[in-house]
């Protein structure tokens, strides 16, 4: 090695050492007489010293034509220092130096490199290699090694293995669109890249295999958001020969392992929550439990009056906040314009404030009794003080529109601590969803999954009544993984398939490999997947999945490092069998 100890790891027991560090420096402050460099690895960062009175001045004068980022070997003594830095783990030392090299120079880097860094994220990506060298991103890589190996092991030892499953496939029955690779042997055809290895997992089940998982990278053309990127990472499993509870319990205690070993909590067992009743009190098949605020619906109350925008609509519903009631005009407008914002789409916000002597305040009171809106309180459980927020409409739009106004409410409250952790699961989700472009049934998960037990039948008579044998894993609001039971029986996957209006001749066509397989003997299976960088995320206490990934895309889905996607030539292309329009 280059040198004897790493720039994190020399303490106040080490005086006296004679020691070789390499790094890159960090700071070089030159005061005259003395010069200090700051020199920073992977580990740390640790003080050299030159001294004019006593330092060889050749060293001196290498330490003066040192710049920032310069990569450098420098051998000298370890002392104490005379003002102590509590700040960094090596702050009691400093390397008086005798010999110093320059290993490598540096242009000046196009942003500084420190903990809080001046550059902008546009040059921060292009420059991805250097803003990795910064400590909060590199803990960020850290830490997605250790959850990494955290989740090995856990599966490792409950004989789960780790299978690889090719890249380069057909199009899996997942939602989102498909990356392609055109084909050169073959002209005119594509390979997909996966969006998940579903049907591989399930394949790998009918060969045996009966415990699969695989950290896998999945690749989704889809639009981009603070939790999603084009290629993300997948912890995906998948079981024989269980129950959804068995399932439950399996990845339940992987989520606990991770917490427990990365950070040291112990969580509680789970609460598992319907699908519908996630719906009906928070608005969302994801929602934030750390905090209350749940639905109260008034239709039966407020309907009626008068009131256009309430009698027109399909439901009113709101949410009380908690001694609000005092909140100004000018605060109360500003929730009304972000309920109107085209992404939230509510037509407007009424609000009623429960006063301190008993009466109401409300936007409506032209529309409602004192009386009216006790009821309505009542329905809230409203205590004097309380505010009460209430929007009106289209059933399944109105509870998204509250739903973003809870959680905006719940972060400006300070209600959404990131060192609080409130894992639910989700079950019973519906199996189909019906879009009125198309005028037919999507799977909402994907074709393979079952329908509830005791509910196939409906498959035939009321398919859109029929509940999956499904579950999210969602950890304070963020889904951080699903999966389901999957259909096993030939008779079932052709009902399946006949209620999303797949004719047999479609259904070969596009999974004949999947069900000519399940004609061998394919066991009872189930499974699920994590979004990794989801996980890496959560734990690190931030929105973004782009900080825990190393090379990430942009929000255009491009690599402005590498520049990609970029154009390929005319021979490549040709080659390809691909003409472009012009
Ligand atoms: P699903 O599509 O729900 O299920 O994906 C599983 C988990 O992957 C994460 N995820 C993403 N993370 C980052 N960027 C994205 N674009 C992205 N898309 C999804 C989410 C999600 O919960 N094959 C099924 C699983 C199964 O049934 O076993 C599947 O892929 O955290």
């Amino acid at each position: 090695m280059l040198r004897t100890h790493n720039c994190g790891e020399l303490r106040i027991e080490n005086a006296g050492n004679i020691v070789t560090l390499t790094g890159w420096v960090q700071k070089i402050r030159d005061k005259g007489g003395m010069i200090w460099i700051d020199v920073r690895d992977r580990y740390g960062i640790t003080q050299l010293i030159f001294d004019e009175s006593k330092s060889n001045p050749e060293v001196l004068e290498i330490a003066r034509t040192t710049g920032r980022e310069f990569v450098i070997q420098a051998e000298g003594e370890v002392i104490e220092r005379v003002s102590k830095n509590n700040k960094i783990r090596t702050g009691d030392i400093e390397i008086f130096v005798n010999e110093l090299k320059i290993l490598n120079k540096s242009k000046v880097p196009p942003f500084t490199i420190e903990e809080e860094t001046d550059g902008g994220e546009d040059l921060r990506m292009k420059y991805r290699y250097l803003d990795l060298r910064r400590r909060p991103l590199k803990e960020n890589m850290l830490l997605r090694h250790h959850i990494m190996q955290e989740t090995r092991n856990y599966f490792s030892n409950k004989d789960f293995i780790e299978v690889e499953t090719p890249f380069l496939i057909k199009s899996t029955p997942e939602g989102a669109r498909d990356f392609v690779v055109p084909s050169r042997i073959s002209k005119g055809e594509f390979y997909a890249l996966p969006q998940s290895p579903q049907t591989f997992k399930q394949l790998l089940m009918v060969s045996g295999f009966d415990r699969y998982f695989q950290i896998v990278r999945c690749f989704r053309d889809e639009d981009l958001r603070a939790d999603r990127q084009p290629e993300f990472t997948q912890i995906d499993c998948e079981m024989s020969f269980v129950t959804r509870e068995d399932i439950m319990q399996v990845f339940e205690g992987m989520m606990k392992h991770l917490f427990k070993t990365i950070k040291d909590i112990e969580l509680d067992d789970f609460p598992v929550m319907q699908y519908s009743e996630a719906i009906k009190k928070y608005g969302s098949d994801k929602p934030d439990i750390r905090f209350g605020m749940t639905f109260h619906e008034l239709n039966e109350l407020a309907k009626g009056k008068g009131f256009n925008v309430f009698d027109n609509a399909q439901l009113v519903v709101g949410i009380k906040v908690d001694g609000a009631a005092d909140w100004s005009r000018k605060q109360l407008d500003a929730l009304t314009d972000f309920v109107r914002r085209p992404q939230v789409g509510a037509k407007g916000l009424v609000y009623v404030k429960y006063n301190q002597d008993g009466s109401y305040k409300s936007s409506v009171d032209k529309f409602f009794s004192q009386e009216d809106i006790g009821k309505w309180a009542e329905v809230f459980g409203a205590k004097p003080n309380d505010l009460l927020l209430i929007l009106a409409g289209e059933s399944e739009q109105t509870r998204k529109a509250l739903s973003e106004l809870r959680l905006k409410l719940g972060e400006e409250m300070g209600l959404r601590d990131h060192s609080v952790f409130a894992p639910l699961w989700i079950v019973d989700f519906p199996l189909l969803e019906w879009d009125q472009e198309s005028q037919r049934y999507y799977a909402m998960h994907h074709p393979f999954t079952s329908p509830n037990p005791g509910e196939i039948e409906m498959l035939d008579t009321e398919p859109g009544k029929v509940n999956a044998n499904a579950y999210d894993m969602v950890i304070n609001g963020v889904e951080l993984g699903g999966g389901s039971i999957r259909i096993h029986d030939k008779e079932i996957q052709q009902k399946m398939f006949k209620a999303l209006g797949f004719s047999p001749e479609e259904a070969r066509a596009q999974f004949g490999f999947l069900l000519d397989a399940f004609e061998y003997g394919a066991p009872p299976h189930g499974g699920i997947a994590f979004g990794f960088d989801r996980i890496c995320a959560l734990f690190g206490g931030t929105e973004s999945i782009r900080d825990y990934i190393a090379f990430p895309k942009n929000n255009s889905a491009r690599d402005v490092m590498i520049d990609a996607p970029s154009p390929i030539s005319g021979d490549q292309l040709q080659e390809l069998h691909i003409q472009l329009r012009s």
